[in-house]
């Protein structure tokens, strides 16, 4: 392992980066430059594009590219790229769209699209000698906010002594609780249908009820809660090449407006009408950045039939929702691990180099039983057993 510093590194060349990885950092070095060029797209027109998108690349990091039909949202019928490595993301996605698709869709709302710029500037210093100061210092202050105003409409006209104010810095906020979008699903109680483990309606929706107030209530569950909501948030994010980072920082920061963390979704059983929604900030692109310069974040708006970013504000808060709703009923029904792990059977096959004849049998034993890392190696250990 290297201790030495490297200097220049980003002007080698791609080989000369996998050299010095291999030469500093890898102790078995064998196949690896061949691993990572078998991931470097063919087309080096695109590869050149690729790189341009960061610094020091060595080669492309895949990720499954997915798509969610039957996402009836406002009238009109989306089929959602994604974005996402976790198995169960897409399939929760596809199946609330469709579950919802038949009791009317999503219905959205954009609350606002305003975002904020700062500019962040060095107060002065003062010494008011024996005089307390605040009046002075606050009329100095007035002062120096009317120069700065007045500096954008002409230069010149700012005093000589006002021209020190020091910009420390200018920038957006990421903050964005102006650029809000409400997404909605409701239907009479009774349509909500019989649960897959056999749990009737009203039942189901009032736990459903509880389960979000609780991620209202409580930080613990709620990170967990919109943790959910962003499964289906980033992903469509990442395959329309939007900042998936900032539109999550804004999330956070919008859930802990009251003083506490809390769920960006919402409940309510009034009525008889099972009500859920959700309202987040999305400050989105649809042109500029990644979105017209990654060939699949280019093709997923195609897709998406080319919306402009108040129309992707409304397909992707509905695609959290979607993700949220799928989520907490499993919560409340028949539990998580059900629909993840028989969703993540076929990694652990994979992992366990299963070829197709074993990973049909697996399947079809592990149908009714409980999936676990140790159950599937027992199962594939029992086949592999030679028969003498
Ligand atoms: C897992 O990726 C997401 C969930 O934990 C969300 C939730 O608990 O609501 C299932």
């Amino acid at each position: 392992m290297s201790t030495q510093i490297v200097n220049g590194f980003s002007r080698l060349s791609r080989e000369e980066k996998i050299k010095w990885l291999e030469n500093n950092f890898l102790t078995d070095p064998n196949d690896i430059s061949a691993q990572l060029y078998s991931f470097l797209h063919q087309d080096c027109q695109v590869q050149k594009v690729l790189d341009g998108f960061s610094e020091n690349t060595i080669c492309n990091f895949p990720m499954p590219y997915g798509l969610a039909p039957n996402f009836l949202i406002d009238g009109k019928m989306y089929c959602v790229p994604m974005v996402i490595e976790e198995s169960s993301v897409v399939a929760a996605a596809s199946s609330a769209a469709k579950y919802w698709a038949e009791r009317g869709g999503f219905h959205t709302e954009i609350l606002g699209t305003v975002k904020v710029g700062q500019l962040h500037f060095k107060r002065a210093h003062f010494d008011t000698k024996d005089s307390m100061g605040a009046n002075f210092i606050n009329t100095v202050l007035e002062q120096y906010a009317d120069a700065l105003e007045a500096f954008f409409v002409d230069y010149d006209s700012l005093p000589d002594e006002k021209r020190d104010v020091q910009i420390i810095m200018a920038i957006l906020s990421n903050h964005t609780p102006e650029c809000v979008v409400r997404a909605s699903v409701s239907c009479p109680v009774s349509e909500l249908g019989t649960s897959g483990n056999g749990m009737l309606a009203e039942k189901m929706a009032e736990k459903f009820r509880v389960a979000v107030q609780i991620a209202r209530n409580d930080p613990y569950r709620a990170t967990t809660h919109n943790k959910g909501i962003y499964n289906g948030v980033d992903v469509v994010g990442l395959a329309t090449g939007n900042d998936f980072r900032a539109v999550e920082a804004a999330g956070h920061t919008y859930a802990a407006m009251s003083g506490q963390y809390k769920s960006l979704s919402q409940c309510e059983i009034e009525d008889g009408i099972f009500r859920f929604w959700l309202e987040i900030p999305l400050a989105l692109g649809t042109v500029g950045g990644l979105t017209s310069l990654h060939p699949l974040a280019k093709l997923s708006l195609q897709i998406l039939g080319n919306p402009g970013a108040e129309e992707l504000m409304r397909i992707i808060a509905s695609v959290g929702l979607a993700q949220n709703f799928a989520a907490v009923r499993s919560l409340v029904t028949t539990g998580i691990q059900k629909g993840h792990m028989k969703m993540h059977l076929l990694n652990i096959l994979n992992h366990l180099n299963a070829d197709q004849p074993e990973i049909e049998k697996a399947y079809a034993f592990f149908a009714d039983k409980t999936i676990s890392y140790a159950a599937v190696r027992t199962f594939l250990e029992s086949m592999r057993v030679p028969v003498s």
